[in-house]
Formats: structure tokens, C-alpha cells, sequence
């Protein structure tokens, strides 16, 4: 399976078989998540593998009762460490060592970033870097689960002290989403999406294919 086709049948599953899943399909999974992109390569994401029943049970009534969380063999909660950030300027240097970016960037970028604190404004905008970086660790697992013809769904709509309780968590970690993951008992057909036009514009924002005229309504 390529890119395009594990894109294209990727579904939002809401039905699991009870069907186990290999260690080896999760460590796969995970590999994934770990080689994707992030910012300044801080990689903020965490995870925590949960197999047991119980507490599937009690993730499925911190999600609001949501059937197929606790229906799935495997939830990967997926988290973020705002602290990764600190770290930046030895990923930046990781970054020089290997060849990725010139020795400048240190001079440059690093004291450009360090500026400032960290006051409220500057924590507001981490989370939102850290919730985007860890968004796209997530969804390099969502592909990678259909190419082993697995399933999932990104959950975010969950009691989120209730799961850090359960879970764990300190409060200094974010949690970003819920993953529910294991083989699918459902087969939906694609979920319906605006067109290309309505979402793409060229060269100026509101620019339809013909520059200059809006794309029609
Ligand atoms: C950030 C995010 C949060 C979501 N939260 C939930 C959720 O809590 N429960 C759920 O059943 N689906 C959730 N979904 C799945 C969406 O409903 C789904 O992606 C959308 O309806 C399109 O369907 P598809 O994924 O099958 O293409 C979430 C998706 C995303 C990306």
C-alpha cells in the first residue's frame, strides 16, 4: 500500500473487533509517531500504550460513554511535554551536528527564541506548537495503523482531568488526543468533504484557479 492509497482508506473507525494487537504492530505504530517532523526537532509528544480492560472501561466514561473507545483492544493516549521546548537550543545544536542546518542558525535563531520568558503569552503559543507537533506524530500512526489493516480515531472530546487521573498524567502534560486503535468491524465509505475549491486558493487568499475572481460560492 502507498501514501495515497492508506490516505484514502483511512476511515474514522467507531467498530473494533476484540481481536488483540501484536506488540510488533504497536511498536511499528509508535516508530511512526517517533520519525515524524516537529519544530526545531523538539519532539514534545509522549505516549502511553493502554491494553488493559479496566481501564479502557473507565477511558471509554471519561470519553462521554463513547462506544467504541471502550470497545478498542488498544488506546495510545497521546500527549505533549510543553518542557520539550526548554530543550531547543541542544535539538538545534543535534540539528548542526548532523548537517541539517548551518552553524549560524546557533547566533541566530537560538537567542531570537530565547527572548522574552516564558510569560502567559509565550506558554499559550507552546501549547499550540505542541499540540500541532504532536498532531502530526498522530496522524503518521493513524496512516501507519491502516497500512497493517488496522483501525482508528482520533478522540479529543474527553473529561480531560478525569483521564489524567486515570492515566497518570502530571499536570504539566497536555494531552493532544485519544487514540483507539484495533482491527475494524466496520468498512464506511468516505466521509463527506468540501471540494478543492472551496479550500484552495491561488496567489492571493480568495483567488479562484482564474486569478483575481473569487472561486463561485
Ligand atoms: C482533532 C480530532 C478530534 C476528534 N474527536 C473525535 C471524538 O472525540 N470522537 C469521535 O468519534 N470522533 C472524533 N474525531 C473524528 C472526526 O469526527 C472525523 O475525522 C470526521 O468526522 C471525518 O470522518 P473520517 O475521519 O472518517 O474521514 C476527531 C477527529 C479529529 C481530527
Amino acid at each position: 500500500m502507498n501514501v495515497r492509497e492508506a490516505i484514502q482508506k483511512r476511515r474514522s473507525i467507531r467498530k473494533f473487533k476484540s481481536d488483540p494487537v501484536s506488540d510488533e504492530m504497536i511498536q511499528q505504530i509508535l516508530e511512526s509517531a517517533r520519525l515524524a517532523p516537529s519544530g526545531s526537532n523538539t519532539q514534545p509528544w509522549r505516549f502511553i500504550v493502554v491494553r488493559d480492560s479496566e481501564t479502557i472501561k473507565k477511558l471509554k466514561i471519561a470519553c462521554y460513554n463513547q462506544r467504541h473507545v471502550g470497545q478498542a483492544p488498544v488506546i495510545i493516549a497521546c500527549c505533549a511535554d510543553i518542557k520539550a521546548f526548554g530543550e531547543f537550543p541542544k535539538r538545534i545544536d543535534e540539528l548542526i551536528a548532523a548537517g541539517a542546518l548551518p552553524e549560524k542558525t546557533r547566533e541566530v535563531f537560538v537567542p531570537s527564541l530565547k527572548k522574552g520568558g516564558m510569560n502567559a503569552d509565550i506558554k499559550w503559543h507552546l501549547l499550540i506548537a505542541a499540540t500541532g507537533n504532536t498532531d502530526i506524530a498522530i496522524e503518521h500512526m493513524v496512516l501507519q495503523a491502516v497500512e497493517l489493516g488496522l483501525g482508528t480515531c482520533w478522540v479529543r472530546w474527553f473529561e480531560d482531568n478525569k483521564v489524567k487521573e486515570l492515566l497518570e498524567i502530571p499536570h504539566n502534560i497536555e494531552i493532544i488526543a485519544l487514540l483507539p486503535l484495533g482491527y475494524p468491524d466496520e468498512d464506511p465509505p468516505q466521509r463527506p468533504r468540501f471540494s478543492l475549491d472551496k479550500i484552495t486558493y491561488y496567489e492571493k487568499y480568495g483567488h479562484g484557479i482564474n486569478h483575481n475572481k473569487p472561486p463561485a460560492e
